[in-house]
């Protein structure tokens, strides 16, 4: 088994680490304790495991962990907390689009991807953006509420 010394950045700190070469993204992170990192099917048909990689939200349980080496990686928790939320966390939580919140941080990462290339997406672009994302709770509609209130909030209220 070949093994490979990275060097990458997860949520603004730097990790040195030594991995076998067919080791996920998905697993080398949870290894590292970003567990807010979700494992669901870890085929690419849920999303729950999305991270941005350099600002770009992929699947990490299809990516192999050193293709990252010397990138940069934010995962959810990288983007806000419970005691200082990203805008986006609190629109979701005031619009109650997270039931059991396993979907979430996959949900937000996708959706923070779409609002940094396109700041005031269509109702169509923000269902194809997260069309990537399985939810087994919300129905999708209060998700779409919470994305569609930021895009709103952010464009002083026009809406394409
Ligand atoms: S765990 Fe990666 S897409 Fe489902
Ligand atoms: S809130 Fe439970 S899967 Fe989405």
């Amino acid at each position: 088994m070949r093994e490979k010394a990275i060097v990458f950045e997860v949520n603004e700190r730097q990790h040195c680490t030594t991995i076998p070469s067919h080791r996920t993204l998905l697993e080398v992170l949870r290894a590292l304790g970003y567990v807010d990192v979700k494992c669901g099917c870890e085929k690419g048909d849920c999303g729950a495991c999305a991270v941005l990689v350099d600002g770009e939200a992929i699947d990490s349980c299809l990516t192999l962990a050193w293709t990252v080496e010397g990138r940069a990686i934010t995962t959810v928790a990288g983007l806000g907390n419970s005691n200082n939320p990203h805008p986006l966390q609190a629109a979701f939580a005031r619009n109650g689009a997270i039931q059991c919140g396993f979907c979430t941080p996959g949900v937000i990462i996708a959706s923070e991807s779409l609002l940094r290339k396109t700041p005031n997406p269509s109702d169509d672009e923000i269902r194809f953006a997260l069309s990537g994302n399985l939810c087994r709770c919300t129905g999708y509609t209060k998700i779409f509420e919470a994305v569609r209130e930021m895009v709103l909030t952010r464009s002083g209220g026009v809406l394409r």
